[in-house]
């Protein structure tokens, strides 16, 4: 039997272990529905609506150069992760008092299929 282990780069091993492939498929297609009118994933290529997600996973609040995040997004100060993220997905405006992102998740289950496809846009560094 052959047994192959994925560790993404960069990623620390909790990060890796949540990073399932079905729900990683079940996220990918949520994002689509729900975020992709507002955020890419590729990293440089920010909508008029949202910021690149793109290595979200790990990155800065309010990092990405040429965005104009809101005062709110401004001075959030954290890292995006797991838990922050799923924070912010569960209640965006109580996460991030003053933040321009009005989309919420409120079924958990989709929120961590969400995050998990994040966690595979992660970018090299
Ligand atoms: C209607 C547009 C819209 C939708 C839909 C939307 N967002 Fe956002 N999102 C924004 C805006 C605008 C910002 C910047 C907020 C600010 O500056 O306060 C943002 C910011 C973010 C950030 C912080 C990025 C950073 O660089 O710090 C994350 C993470 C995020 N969104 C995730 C999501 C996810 C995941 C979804 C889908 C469940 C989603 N967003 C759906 C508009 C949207």
């Amino acid at each position: 039997m052959l047994v192959v282990a994925i560790q993404l780069p960069g990623a620390t091993p909790v990060e890796a272990r949540q990073v399932t492939a079905p729900a990683a498929d079940r996220g990918a297609t949520l994002f689509r529905q729900r975020c992709g009118a507002c955020h890419s994933v590729t990293p440089g290529i920010n909508s008029p609506q949202g910021p690149h997600l793109g290595g979200v996973v790990g990155r800065r609040s309010a990092s990405v150069a040429g965005y104009a995040y809101s005062r709110g997004m401004q001075n959030a100060n954290r890292t995006w992760n797991t838990t922050t993220l799923d924070a912010f997905l569960a209640a965006p405006t109580r996460a991030v008092p003053g933040t321009r992102m009005m989309t919420s998740v409120a079924n958990p289950a989709d929120r961590a299929a969400i995050v998990a496809y994040l966690a595979t846009r992660r970018q090299p560094r």
